[in-house]
Parts: structure tokens; C-alpha cells; sequence
């Protein structure tokens, strides 16, 4: 690829070198014989490498690395320095410098350097076009219905601050994603995105896995270890699962909350911490308080902004979107042409009451891609607990109240059931014949086949 190269140095016979060596190779050059008129370029035009000299009257090498760190961040800027003035130049690299080169040098060092700064920005942009397809396309929140648009503006408007947020919704429900968008909207966004599960851990570790050790303050503690605060200084760290935090380490996380700072298990220094902190339940914390499991004094240190992400079956005008997206998701991951969702399929869907919310739905989705060798997915692609799960929703008790005609449906559906939705086995214990079990099927909304392995 043929570069723009912008070489500056008030040597004459440097720019001349170096514009003969690169030209040689193909690239565009342009020099400048002052710092004053780079900057004059640098406005006028986009370059993909500055090589600039150090030491220059009044604009000097160093200004001339700021001015386009500011203005055009992505530009690659080498140095050039005489020998005995190399520390400005790694102080240089420390600001932001790609590299340097020392005075004299060879033809080749300057390719060298130039095609290794060539590399280093393809690499950057493959990373970054990578990074957003990622970002834009599957860790996107889908969703068009009324409580999903509330969360969204929710969200712009919270993101920016550092106050506490407190995720509350069921299993799957998306609020790792929530705490994730947060982030990314914030002004840390470039800066880490720190998480915690507290359920998956052991009481014994939380302690060092929340504010780090000191080598040898516990047995097996072989190193000095940073904890998840230290790692997420400037940044977010999200909490998962908060209500698993044990009671007495619940305190001391009040006081980061409330002091920030915090110190490391078996260390006496104080450590001051700028985090943003994301908690997320699926308990009641209120009564998880009312049985003394949780401290109320951190409950409302946390609690600054809550954010409850509503259960799927009560926004089922999501569903249709979040299908779509997970088809696109899953074929472009398998390589396979973008797939539909028909009739049939759909309308179990939206009966369905989605125990597991969006992670049950997108999983469905993901099984029904990768085994699916048609383009059009139907019922009989989608495990039957779509049909049967319903069951379960209705508490399924026979009880003195219930009218002959419940009982009967809640019998064939228990049965049905049992027989993991193999209707020709479970009429056959009903002792009815097939066509009349479809036809009560049919009369309940179940029409369509599931799968019947
Ligand atoms: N609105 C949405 N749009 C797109 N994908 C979603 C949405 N909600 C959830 N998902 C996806 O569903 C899966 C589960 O989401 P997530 O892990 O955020 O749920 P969770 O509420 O944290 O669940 P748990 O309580 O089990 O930890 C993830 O793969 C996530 O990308
Ligand atoms: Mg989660």
C-alpha cells in the first residue's frame, strides 16, 4: 500500500534521504523544513506517518508529536534524534511516539521502520473493524417495545454519571448487557470494564478478589495480588449476583462505596479508587434486608439509580426483533445464508412464557441454525418444552373448583408432558386415538407439531 509520508526536518540533507528512500519504495512524501510548516500540512491534509525531527527551532519535534496526537490521534509519528539526546525520544514514545530512529541512519532502517509502522496500523484497524463488528452488531440491545425504549433512554441519560447503578430482572433478562451498554456510554468507556461474579465464588476468596493481597497475608497467598477495584480504577466494575456478597465483607464494600478507598487483604496502605459500580440481582433485596442477609445501609448506597429489566413474556413485542437478530447472529457466525422464521414457529413463541427470557430464546435460536438445513425455520425446529413449558405457568393442580373441561385439558397436557410431547404415546395412555388429541390440541392453541422424537 502506498503511504503518505510526511518527513520533517530543518536539515535539508536529511529530508532529501529520507524523501529518495521512500519514494524508492512508492510511497507519497512530502517535506517540510520547519515544525512550523508541518503543522500547516498536518491541517491541510491527512497523513498516515509524520517522521519528524526532535530538535528544531521553535515548533520542535515534541510540539509537533502533541499537535497531531490531538488533532489526528491515528497518525503514526517516528522521531529522529542524535545519539546523546535518545532519552527524548523514549520520553517521546511515552506520549504517544511510535518509535525513533537514531541520527545517522541507513536507507534500510528507515524502510525498516516504516514497514513496521505499516504493519502496526493494519493490525490496528483489522482490530478495530473487528472490535465493532462485535460491539455493533451482537452485543447490541435489540428491543422496540415501550419498557425496553424507557430502559434505552434510561440509559443515555445514566450512563454518563458515576452514580451507582442497580440492575434488577430474572435469569437472562440482559442485564450483564445493560451494565455493559452503561459502560460503553460513559466517559470510561475506553478505560476497563471490570466483573465479579459473586455467586461463583467461594466466601473465602471474595475479600482478595474484591481489594486484592499482600503476599503472605493468608496461607496460599504467594504474591502480591491486585483486586478487582485495583483493576478497575477509572473504569466500571460490575458486580454480579450482589445479594451472594457474605454480610461481613458487606461493610467493608459500603466504605469503598462511601470513602473510596479501600486496602489490600494484610496491607495497612490506604489506596484511593475512582470506580463506577454495577450491581445486578435477581433476588429481592428488600427481602433479603427483612431476613438480615443483607446490610440496608449498602442496599441504599447501591440502589442510587435502579434499572429493573422487565421479564420477556411481559414484552413480547420485543420477541419478533430479538429473532431476527439472533438468525442474523448465528448465520453469519455459521457461515449460512440469512434464514426466516415462519408462521408456525412464530406463534408458539409468542405463546410461550420464556422461563429463561432472552438467554432461553436466543439459545432455542442458536439450535435451530446450527441443525436447521433449510432456510425457512418451523416448529418441528424448536424443542417441544415450547409447546409443554406452558404447563408449568398454570401451577397444573387438580383441585375441587376446576371445571371438567380444565381438568381434562390439564390431564392431556400432563401426559403429553410426561411423554415429552410424543402424542402418539400419550394418547395411547389416554386411551383417546390420535385424531382426537390433535383436535384437543388444536382447541387449546397447541396446533402446531413439535418436534415428535
Ligand atoms: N435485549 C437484548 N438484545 C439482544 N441480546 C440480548 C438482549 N437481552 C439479552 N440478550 C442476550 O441474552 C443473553 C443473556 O443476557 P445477560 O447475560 O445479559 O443476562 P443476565 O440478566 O445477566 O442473566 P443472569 O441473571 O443469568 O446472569 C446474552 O447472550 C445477551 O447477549
Ligand atoms: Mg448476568
Amino acid at each position: 500500500m502506498k503511504l503518505n509520508i510526511l518527513v520533517v526536518d530543518d536539515d535539508k540533507l536529511v529530508n532529501e534521504f529520507i524523501g529518495e528512500t521512500l519514494r524508492r519504495v512508492r510511497h507519497n512524501v512530502t517535506t517540510a523544513h520547519s515544525g512550523e510548516e508541518a503543522k500547516g500540512f498536518l491541517t491541510e491534509n491527512n497523513y498516515d506517518i509524520v517522521l519528524s525531527d526532535i530538535k528544531m527551532h521553535k515548533v520542535s519535534g515534541m510540539d509537533l508529536l502533541k499537535f497531531i496526537k490531538e488533532k489526528t490521534p491515528d497518525t503514526v509519528v517516528i522521531l529522529m534524534t542524535a545519539y546523546g539526546t535518545v532519552q527524548n525520544a523514549v520520553e517521546a514514545m511515552k506520549i504517544g511516539a511510535f518509535d525513533y530512529l537514531i541520527k545517522p541512519f541507513s536507507p534500510d532502517e528507515v524502510e525498516m521502520v516504516i514497514s513496521k509502522a505499516h504493519q502496526f496500523m493494519s493490525m490496528q484497524s483489522e482490530n478495530r473493524m473487528l472490535r465493532q463488528e462485535v460491539n455493533d452488531k451482537y452485543k447490541t440491545i435489540v428491543g422496540v417495545s415501550k419498557k425496553m425504549s424507557e430502559i434505552f433512554e434510561l440509559i443515555q441519560n445514566v450512563a454518563p454519571s458515576r452514580s451507582t447503578v442497580m440492575i434488577g430482572g430474572e435469569s437472562g433478562t440482559g442485564k450483564e448487557l445493560i451494565a455493559r451498554a452503561l459502560h460503553q456510554h460513559s466517559d470510561r468507556a475506553d478505560r476497563q470494564f471490570i466483573k465479579l461474579n459473586c455467586a461463583a465464588l467461594p466466601d473465602g476468596l471474595m475479600e482478595s478478589e474484591l481489594f486484592g493481597h499482600e503476599k503472605g497475608s493468608f496461607t496460599g497467598a504467594d504474591r502480591q495480588t491486585r483486586g478487582r477495584f485495583e483493576l478497575a480504577d477509572g473504569g466500571t466494575l460490575l458486580l454480579d449476583e450482589i445479594s451472594e456478597i457474605p454480610i461481613k465483607l458487606q461493610g467493608k464494600l459500603l466504605r469503598v462505596l462511601q470513602e473510596r478507598e479501600f486496602e489490600r487483604v494484610g496491607s495497612g496502605e490506604t489506596m484511593p479508587v475512582d470506580v463506577r459500580i454495577i450491581a445486578t440481582t435477581n433476588r429481592n433485596l428488600k427481602k433479603e434486608i427483612s431476613e438480615g442477609n443483607f446490610r440496608e445501609d449498602l442496599y441504599y448506597r447501591l440502589n442510587v439509580i435502579p434499572i429493573e429489566i422487565p421479564a420477556l413474556r411481559d414484552r413480547m413485542d420485543d420477541i419478533p426483533l430479538l429473532v431476527d437478530h439472533f438468525i442474523e447472529k448465528y448465520c453469519s457466525e455459521t457461515g449460512k445464508e440469512k434464514m426466516q422464521l415462519d408462521d408456525s414457529a412464530m406463534r408458539l413463541f409468542m405463546k410461550y412464557h420464556w422461563p429463561g427470557n432472552v438467554r432461553e430464546l436466543e439459545n432455542f435460536m442458536e439450535r435451530a441454525v446450527v441443525i436447521s438445513q433449510e432456510t425457512t425455520l418451523t416448529a418441528k425446529d424448536f424443542p417441544n418444552s415450547l409447546v409443554l413449558g406452558k404447563i408449568d405457568d398454570k401451577g397444573g393442580n387438580f383441585e375441587v373448583g376446576m371445571t371438567v373441561h380444565d381438568a381434562e385439558k390439564l390431564l392431556i397436557l400432563k401426559t403429553l408432558k410426561d411423554q415429552d410431547g410424543n402424542r402418539t404415546r400419550a394418547a395411547d395412555i389416554l386411551g383417546i386415538n390420535p385424531r382426537t388429541l390433535r383436535n384437543k390440541l388444536n382447541e387449546y392453541g397447541i396446533a402446531e407439531p413439535a418436534s415428535e422424537s
